[in-house]
């Protein structure tokens, strides 16, 4: 089933409370928190503090995207302010399954996110831990971005992965999601679906979410209806 993320980055920073209300009537079902720490990523955004008074204004899960380096530093506060996903960098984490195990230790979901430059099979060892894995489909750091297409490769490598193991962790993908990209998005496999500018704007979020869901769940059913058909009808 695909759920749409809006991440908050793109979002009136002096009305989350409303903002966030209005995306989750349009069908947000997690709410997506990019944290940027000026060295990871060249931009800075928000941290444990504000995740703490998002806590208070949602029941949806807060779902943290980590772009920040020394990560396990930060863990235990997200997990005091509410957090209950929690996504690293395999870039930003020299000791990844350390880093995992604190989150699982402090009672969140732990995440794996790739850059693009980075390839999936590098994090095989480690995917039976994971809740989900998140392909960035844009370089970290802005929302906005132009989406990149190869990315769609990396999200069916990781579902054929998925697959040949035997696991259940979620696919997410971050970054140009929108709708003109959104339909090829699903259809590649991905499942959680983030969306900023998509979303938030301009300035509608409610609508705009309900929009960008409406055309995700159409291209699942899409893809559902071609796996019946032994993939005759035209999708890619
Ligand atoms: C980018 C962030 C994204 C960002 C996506 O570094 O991780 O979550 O908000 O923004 P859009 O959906 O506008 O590309
Ligand atoms: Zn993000």
């Amino acid at each position: 089933m695909v759920e749409l993320l809006p991440s908050i980055l793109s979002a009136d920073f002096a009305h989350l409370a409303d903002q966030i209300a209005a995306a989750q009537r349009g069908g947000g079902s997690a709410i997506h928190v990019d944290v940027m720490d000026g060295h990871f990523v060249p931009n800075m955004t928000i941290g444990p503090p504000v995740v703490a008074s998002l806590r208070k204004v949602t029941g949806l899960p807060l779902d943290c995207h980590l772009m920040i380096d020394n990560p396990n530093d930060y863990i235990a506060a997200f997990a005091e302010a509410g957090a209950n996903w929690v996504s690293v960098h395999y870039e930003a984490c020299p000791h990844l399954h350390r880093t995992l195990e604190m989150i699982i230790h402090h009672g969140m979901k732990p995440g794996v996110v790739l850059n693009p430059a980075t390839r999936v099979d590098l994090i095989v060892e480690i995917l039976p831990m994971v809740h989900h894995v998140l392909i960035m489909s844009v370089n970290p750091g802005w929302g906005g971005q132009e989406f990149i297409p190869f990315s769609l490769d990396k999200v069916r490598q990781l579902k054929e992965m998925r697959r040949a193991l035997g696991l259940k962790f979620k696919i997410e993908i971050d970054g140009g999601v929108a709708h003109d990209t959104v339909a090829a998005i699903v259809k590649a496999g991905a499942e959680l679906l983030v969306a900023g500018n998509a979303v938030f704007g301009a300035g509608q979020p409610e609508r705009d979410a309900r929009a960008l869901l409406d055309a995700a769940r159409k291209a699942a059913g899409e893809r559902a209806a071609s796996k019946r058909t032994g993939g005759k009808s035209k999708i890619h």
